[in-house]
């Protein structure tokens, strides 16, 4: 059974462009879905965070990964597990991303309403330089809870996003 969430566009979700000729679904990954997302997530992000961030994550029993198509062709993907945030598990996007010539048609957007329908609780980590993502994020309603100096290994600032 591969399929079991599937969201087409429409234009009743807020932030979802009123364009029909984008046709996007969300499926929750399945195994004959690994490779797309792994050429999406390094398309994304390069090879190295690939190897060491998302692929070892994959599979396991406790990891949510989403895959968005445009026209049935995957161009997105989310991967989402539990991690501490104030001391408690709550569910963390590990990754999101849409293949660059893909981007600004609501597949970002898809795949946030599809973690959020199944998790609304939700939290990440983001560049505070990453404008764009951090729009993905304000759209949907999360909201800075703290800001992080130099989190990430070539000394950005993290900002830390939360549903409130
Ligand atoms: C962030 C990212 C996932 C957004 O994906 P997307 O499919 O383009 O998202 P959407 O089309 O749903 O965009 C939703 C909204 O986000 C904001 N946004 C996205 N890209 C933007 C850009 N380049 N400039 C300004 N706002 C942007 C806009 O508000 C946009 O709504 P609009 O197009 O109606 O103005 C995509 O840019 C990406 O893959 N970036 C590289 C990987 C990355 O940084 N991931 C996040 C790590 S925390």
């Amino acid at each position: 059974m591969m399929i079991n969430t599937r969201i087409h566009s429409h234009v009743s979700q807020p932030g979802i462009p009123r364009n029909k000729t984008n046709i996007i679904t969300v499926w929750s990954a399945s195994r004959r879905d690994w490779n797309a997302v792994r050429h999406i997530e390094a398309a994304c992000f390069g090879w190295m965070r690939n190897v060491f961030g998302l692929w070892p994550r994959v599979g396991q029993s406790d990891t949510h990964t989403w895959v968005a198509g445009m026209n049935a062709a995957p161009v997105g993907y989310l991967i989402a597990y539990p991690n501490m945030l104030d001391e408690q598990p709550v569910m963390y996007i590990g990754g999101v991303g849409t293949l660059p010539e893909y981007r600004r048609r609501g597949v970002g957007t898809h795949l946030l309403h599809a973690v959020l329908s199944e998790y609304p609780r939700l939290w990440l980590h983001v560049r505070a330089g990453n404008a764009d993502a951090i729009a993905l994020y304000q759209n949907l309603g999360l909201q800075q809870v703290r800001r992080l100096p130099r989190f990430y290994s070539n000394g950005d600032d993290a900002i830390v996003m939360a549903t409130s």
